[in-house]
């Protein structure tokens, strides 16, 4: 039966608002997003080069890579600013009694 695996990314508060925190869970690197106390959550790697957007910086919803100035919409997850194109993977976030859960998506067990 396919069952949706769920992250439990910590206390909401070691995020403040504007800020963003990198997480990595079994061989995914996720980024989460604090955007006006609404939490996102997309992959880490820019889908331009191979680079962290840890390393970059959230100016409102997008968050910029550090490595060619590329943006992406980190609650769509659509690249805005070219170079970047390709839009990032992006995974449900909701917060629940004050922590940060992440749906990872399906598993197959
Ligand atoms: S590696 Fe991110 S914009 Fe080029």
């Amino acid at each position: 039966m396919d069952k949706t695996k769920l992250f439990d990314a910590g206390s909401s508060d070691q995020i403040k608002s504007g800020k963003m925190k990198r997480f990595t869970v079994a061989d995914k690197n996720l980024l989460v997003c604090n955007v006006n106390n609404q939490f996102y959550t997309v992959d880490d790697m820019c889908t331009h080069e191979d680079a962290s957007l840890y390393l970059g910086c959230l100016k409102g919803h997008d968050v910029e890579c550090s490595l060619h100035g590329g943006r992406f919409n980190v609650i769509t997850g659509e690249a805005s600013v070219e170079p970047a194109e390709l839009p990032l993977q992006t995974y449900p976030t909701q917060l629940i009694n004050g922590r940060i859960i992440i749906e990872l998506g399906d598993s197959h067990e």
